[in-house]
C-alpha cells in the first residue's frame, strides 16, 4: 500500500482563502454524521491505469479526500470493502463490467458512470469510463458530490457531454497582455517557455477538467502571426504537454495573413498553390510537435484582420483551404462570423447573416462557423443571433464571452448563467417550435456529429484567477453549460456557491439569490428595454450614451440608441431595417409588432415614438416610455444596493479575506450603478425634456 504525498500548489496554500483554489477548495466536512458516512463509504482507492491522466486522478482524489475528510485514501490493487475503483476496460479488465461499454459508447467521448456496487462480496464505488479522461471527469463529479454534501452511498450515475468541444478562447497577446482581460496578465509565460512550465498551468488544467472544459485557444483572435513560428510552436507544445493529462487540447488563433506576414510568401491568397502548400507544411510541423493539436480559430476580414476577401475570395474558400491543411491530422477550423462590413447593410446587426447564410453547405466538414450569442457584440442583453437556425448544413459553434467586457469587467458582480441560458433556451423555430439554440449548438437539430461551445476566457495571473471572486462563477458556469446546456443556471450557482463559500445554507441561499438577480440588475442600470451600445469608447466600461466615434458610425453609441425628440430605439421592423425578417416564423411578426415584441427587446427592434405625444405614448405595459426608462434605471440601482446589503449580512459568515474583497467591489458597483443611471437618464432627458423624479 502506498500513500501518495500531495504536492499541489492548492494544498500548500490550503489555509489561505485568497480565491486561488476556486471551487476546488475541498473544505473539511464538518457535520459529524455526514463525515462518518463518507469515511465509512470510502476506505481506499484503486487506480490501475498508468497514464499521466491516471496519475492526475489519483493526486486529485488524494487531495480531495484529504481536504474533505481529513484522511488520505491509501492506494491498493485489490478492491477491499469501501474501495473507490477507477477503471477503464484497458486498465482494469477484471473489474469492468462489459455491459457498461455500450452504455458509455452511447453517451459519447468523455462519458463516465459512477456506481455503488459489490465486487467479490465487498461494497465498492466504481468510476468507470472508456478513457482515463472520462474517469477524471467522473472523479471530479464524485468530489463535487462530496463537496456539496450529497449522499454517496447508493450512487448510480451516468453522464456524457452534450457538446464535444468545450473550449476557452484566451484573447492573450504574446507580450503578456490580455485583450479584454481584467485579471492581470496572461497565464502563459512565453518568455519562460518551453524550459519552465509554471505549476499554475496544471492548476488551470485541473480547474478546466473539473467542469469538463477540454480545449483552450491560447492566443488572441487578433492574432500575432508570430505564434506560428517554430520558436513559439515549441512553447505551445510545452503548454499542450502540461494540459494533456487534464484532457485539454490546445488550439491556436491563426492570422490569415501569416504566410505573407512572416515574410515567407508575397501573398496569402487562399487559392495560391504556394500558400496552400505553406499552410500544409505549417500544419505538419504543428502536428509533429503536438499530435492532438485541436485546430485554428480565425478572425478574418473583421476589424482590420486579413482574410480571403483581401484577395477577392470568399469565407468558404479561406476556411476550406485551412481546413484541408488540418484534415488529415484530425484538426478543425473555427471560422468566426463576427464580420460587419458596412457595404453589406446599413444595419450592422444584419451583416453577418447576409454574408454567411449564402455560404451554407459550402464549408468542409471540419469547419465550424463560430457565432457570438447575439448579432451585435456581447451586450448585456441581445436577442440570439439569427444565424442560429439559418445554416443547417454547417456546424455552428456558439461563442460566449466569459470575460465581462460589457458587463462591468472584474469590478461588477454579474453572474452570467442567466444570460447564457436565455440564449441557449431561445427558440429559433428553424424546424418548428422547440428548435432551441441549444439544439443547434449540440448538433442535435441538424444531425451534426461534431459540436463546439467557446467561451472568451476571464482568467489571468491575478492570485484569484478572475479578478473578482464572483467572476470565477462565470468560468464555472461556462464549463458546466458547455458540458450540458440544459442545466439550470440557478442549480449551477448553487453548486458553485457551496464549493466556493461552504455548505452553510444561511450563506448559500443569499449568495445564490444575489447571483441570480445580478444580471437583470446590471441590465436595468445600464441598458434596459433592449438598449445597447451605450458604452464609452474602446474600454466599454463606463456609460457614454452620446458617444460619437469618428472612426466608424457603428462604433458610436448614438447609432444604437437613436434618441430623438419623439422617442428612442432602433427601428428594425419592416418599416425600418427589417432585421426582424432574418428570424424564422413566427418570430418576425412577433418582433415586428410593438405590442407583441418582448419588452426586454423593445428598443432593440423598435424606435418607440409618438408623433402627437412625444415620449408620452403608452408602452404595452401601460407606462409611458419615459416612466419605464426611469423606473428600470432606478430599479437597477436599488437592486445593487440590495445585493450590497445581502453581502453585509454575510459578514462573519464567510472568511473575512474574500468577504472584504467582494465588499470593496460592491461598494464601487453601487456608486457606479448610480452614475450609470444619472448619466444615461440625463442624456435621454436631453431628448425627452421630462423631469427625472428625485427618488429614481
Ligand atoms: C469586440 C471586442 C474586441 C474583439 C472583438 C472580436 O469588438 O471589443 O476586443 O477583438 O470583439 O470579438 O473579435
Amino acid at each position: 500500500m502506498v500513500i501518495l504525498s500531495v504536492g499541489f500548489l492548492g494544498v500548500q496554500n490550503a489555509g489561505a482563502e485568497d480565491g486561488y483554489r476556486l471551487w476546488l477548495r475541498y473544505a473539511r466536512v464538518e457535520d459529524p454524521a455526514l463525515l462518518k458516512t463518507y469515511k465509512s463509504t470510502f476506505s481506499s482507492v484503486v487506480v490501475q491505469g498508468k497514464t499521466e491522466t491516471d496519475r492526475a486522478i489519483l493526486k486529485e482524489l488524494q487531495e480531495g479526500f484529504q481536504g474533505l475528510l481529513g484522511k488520505s485514501l491509501p492506494t491498493s490493487d485489490q478492491p477491499q470493502e469501501g474501495a473507490l475503483i477507477v477503471e477503464t476496460p484497458q486498465s482494469s479488465p477484471q473489474f469492468f463490467p462489459p455491459r457498461w461499454e455500450k452504455e458509455l459508447q452511447d453517451l459519447g467521448e468523455g462519458s463516465y458512470v459512477i456506481r455503488s456496487m459489490e465486487v467479490n462480496g465487498r461494497h465498492v464505488t466504481a468510476i468507470a469510463s472508456e478513457s482515463p479522461v472520462g474517469c477524471l471527469y467522473g472523479a471530479f463529479h464524485l468530489l463535487r458530490l462530496l463537496g456539496t454534501h450529497q449522499p454517496v452511498e447508493n450512487l448510480d450515475l451516468s453522464e456524457g457531454p452534450k457538446v464535444k468541444r468545450r473550449v476557452l478562447d484566451h484573447w492573450d497577446n504574446l507580450d503578456g497582455t490580455i485583450e479584454r482581460g481584467y485579471a492581470g496578465k496572461s497565464l502563459w509565460k512565453w518568455q519562460e517557455l518551453p524550459g519552465h512550465v509554471d505549476d499554475r498551468i496544471r492548476d488551470y488544467g485541473r480547474a478546466c477538467a473539473s467542469i469538463g472544459i477540454n480545449g483552450a485557444v491560447l492566443n488572441n483572435v487578433n492574432a500575432d502571426p508570430k505564434i506560428l513560428t517554430s520558436a513559439y510552436l515549441v512553447k505551445v507544445a510545452a503548454l499542450a504537454d502540461a494540459l494533456r493529462p487534464y484532457g485539454m487540447r490546445v488550439y491556436l488563433s491563426a492570422n490569415f495573413g501569416s504566410p505573407k506576414a512572416l515574410g515567407d510568401l508575397p501573398t496569402a491568397d487562399p487559392l495560391d498553390l504556394q500558400v496552400i502548400a505553406w499552410w500544409k507544411v505549417k500544419a505538419d510541423e504543428i502536428y509533429k510537435l503536438i499530435p492532438d493539436f485541436g485546430g485554428f480559430l480565425v478572425k478574418a476580414n473583421s476589424e482590420g484582420q486579413p482574410g480571403p476577401n483581401d484577395y477577392g475570395r470568399s469565407h468558404d474558400q479561406g476556411a476550406n483551404m485551412l481546413a484541408r491543411a488540418l484534415a488529415s491530422h484530425g484538426g478543425v477550423v473555427m471560422w468566426r462570423a463576427f464580420v460587419y462590413q458596412d457595404s453589406v447593410d446599413k444595419d450592422r446587426i444584419k451583416r453577418a447573416y447576409k454574408e454567411f447564410t449564402p455560404l451554407d453547405g459550402k464549408f468542409d466538414p471540419n469547419v465550424f462557423i463560430q457565432v457570438k450569442n447575439g448579432p451585435l457584440d456581447f451586450q448585456p442583453r441581445e436577442p440570439f443571433s439569427p444565424l442560429f437556425g439559418a445554416m443547417p448544413k454547417t456546424p455552428l459553434a456558439a461563442e460566449l464571452q466569459v470575460t465581462q467586457e460589457y458587463l462591468g469587467h472584474s469590478t461588477h458582480l454579474v453572474y452570467l448563467g442567466p444570460l447564457w441560458k436565455e440564449f441557449l433556451d431561445s427558440d429559433t423555430y428553424a424546424k418548428g417550435r422547440g428548435s432551441k439554440v441549444e439544439k443547434v449548438v449540440t448538433g442535435e437539430l441538424d444531425g451534426h456529429g461534431d459540436s463546439l461551445i467557446a467561451g472568451v476566457a476571464n482568467t489571468g495571473d491575478d492570485r484569484n484567477w478572475c479578478g473578482h471572486p464572483f467572476a470565477a462563477a462565470n468560468w464555472y458556469a461556462f464549463g458546466r453549460l458547455a458540458w450540458d446546456p440544459s442545466l439550470d443556471s440557478q442549480v449551477i450557482a448553487q453548486e458553485w456557491a457551496r464549493l466556493t463559500w461552504g455548505n452553510n445554507d444561511q450563506v448559500v441561499a443569499p449568495i445564490v439569490d444575489l447571483m441570480t438577480r445580478s444580471r437583470e440588475a446590471y441590465v436595468d442600470y445600464t441598458c434596459p428595454l433592449g438598449l445597447n451600445g451605450v458604452f464609452e469608447k474602446d474600454l466599454h466600461y463606463a456609460p457614454d450614451p452620446g458617444m460619437v466615434d469618428p472612426r466608424r458610425e457603428d462604433w458610436s453609441a448614438a447609432y444604437y440608441t437613436r434618441a430623438d425628440a419623439k422617442g428612442l430605439g432602433f427601428d428594425r421592423t419592416r418599416s425600418g431595417s427589417d432585421a426582424v425578417d432574418q428570424y424564422h416564423k413566427p418570430l418576425p411578426d412577433r418582433f415586428n409588432n410593438f405590442k407583441t415584441c418582448p419588452e426586454p427587446y423593445l428598443l432593440w427592434f423598435h424606435h418607440v415614438s409618438w408623433d402627437a405625444i412625444p415620449w408620452d405614448g403608452k408602452m404595452p405595459c401601460g407606462n409611458t416610455l419615459w416612466e419605464e426608462l426611469v423606473s428600470h434605471y432606478g430599479n437597477g440601482v436599488e437592486k445593487v444596493r440590495l445585493m450590497k446589503q445581502t453581502w453585509e449580512y454575510l459578514k462573519g459568515k464567510v472568511d473575512g479575506e474574500r468577504w472584504g474583497m467582494v465588499d470593496e467591489k460592491l461598494k464601487q458597483q453601487v456608486k457606479e450603478a448610480a452614475a450609470w443611471r444619472d448619466k444615461c437618464l440625463k442624456y435621454f432627458q436631453g431628448f425627452s425634456k421630462k423631469p427625472i423624479p428625485n427618488n429614481s
